[in-house]
């Protein structure tokens, strides 16, 4: 994978021992197989039994849960990384070299997610855990489209049960970068505050940007960028519910960014089973009992019916 200035791979010798609570992802040393979509599904049948015999599930989602609202995904073709360079967008070090891009390209990022709604997909998954009322989705998409999911599913009822972690955060919060309260997004425009400069008529580095209300600190989107720790609490909660479930699936995810892809693991660990939805393989289909190849919007209607 062509994506230079990366953090250090991240090899998962020892998965449950030494995750990593920051974002890295493992460069693949093959490139992604081309799509083997088949249809209708052969293996459903085993992985409905499957589903039905399950105590407890857990569902990890990717990208390609929210391709079919129109939400593009980061390696397919197409994807966000094929045509943008990350490491001048979603480090750590670039929000501090140059967070006016950085900012821009969330806010063009969320401009976009305005527009686009949660599929069947999301909506299919939001019901089965409604259902259920315990277990849940960990989500490494930052879209809110399963928590929009979870509450237009709900009805009058509480959609706790099928609103997910999001283990990378959510593009539609604001977060302060010094002292970490966070505050409802506004747009970018609002917050034209050269007024209070440096007093030699030149706005201070990021003076035009939102900052926070507490302690004037500069704002970002409430998202994990590349080389940022994870949210101890949160991954723990994930990891702790991967490792009682009988059941994971893996939905839309390339499985290449730990540790994220890390958490089917958990389940394998503790004996339970993987069913990986996604029209093409990835790494984690060997670890997988049953393959669904295809769009989740169509596969996971039929699989949590
Ligand atoms: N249904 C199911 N899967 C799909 C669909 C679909 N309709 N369309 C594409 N996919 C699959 C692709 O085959 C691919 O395996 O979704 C996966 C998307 O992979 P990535 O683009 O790598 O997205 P993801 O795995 O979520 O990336 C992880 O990388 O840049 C970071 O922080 C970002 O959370 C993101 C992380």
């Amino acid at each position: 994978m062509d994506e230079p200035g990366w953090p250090d791979r991240c090899i998962l010798a020892r998965p449950f021992s030494g995750l990593p609570r920051y974002i890295v992802f493992e460069a693949r040393s093959h490139p992604l197989p081309s799509p083997e979509a088949t249809l209708p599904h052969p293996d459903l049948p085993h992985a409905r039994d499957l589903v039905a015999q399950a105590e407890r599930v857990v569902a990890l989602t990717g990208a390609g849960i929210s391709a079919e609202s129109g939400v593009p995904t980061f390696r397919d073709a197409g994807g966000l990384w094929r045509n943008h360079r990350p490491e001048e967008l979603s480090t750590i070090g670039a929000f501090e070299r140059d967070p006016r891009t950085v900012w821009e390209w969330y806010e063009w990022r969320r401009g976009f997610l305005a527009t686009c709604e949660p599929n069947e997909g999301h909506r299919a998954l939001a019901r089965f855990f409604l259902r259920r009322g315990v277990d849940g989705i960990v989500t490494q998409n930052v879209d809110g489209l399963h928590t929009r999911a979870a509450a237009e599913e709900a009805g009058d009822g509480p959609p706790d049960a099928a609103f997910p972690i999001e283990i990378h955060g959510a593009i539609a919060r604001d977060r302060c970068n010094d002292c970490g309260l966070r505050a409802e997004a506004e747009p970018l425009a609002a917050h034209d505050d050269t007024a209070r400069g440096t007093g030699t008529g030149e706005a201070p580095p990021g003076g035009t940007l939102p900052r926070c209300a507490e302690c004037g600190g500069l704002r970002r989107p409430d998202v994990v960028l590349f080389g940022e720790m994870l949210d101890g609490a949160l991954l723990e909660r994930a990891q702790t519910m991967a490792a009682r479930a009988d059941l994971c699936l893996v939905i839309g995810t390339s499985a290449v960014v730990y540790p994220a892809a890390g958490i089917p693991l958990a389940t394998l660990h503790g004996g339970g089973r993987i069913i990986e939805v996604n029209p093409q393989a990835t790494d984690l289909t060997r670890a997988a009992e049953v393959a669904l190849r295809g769009a989740a919007g169509e596969v996971l209607p039929e699989l949590l019916a």
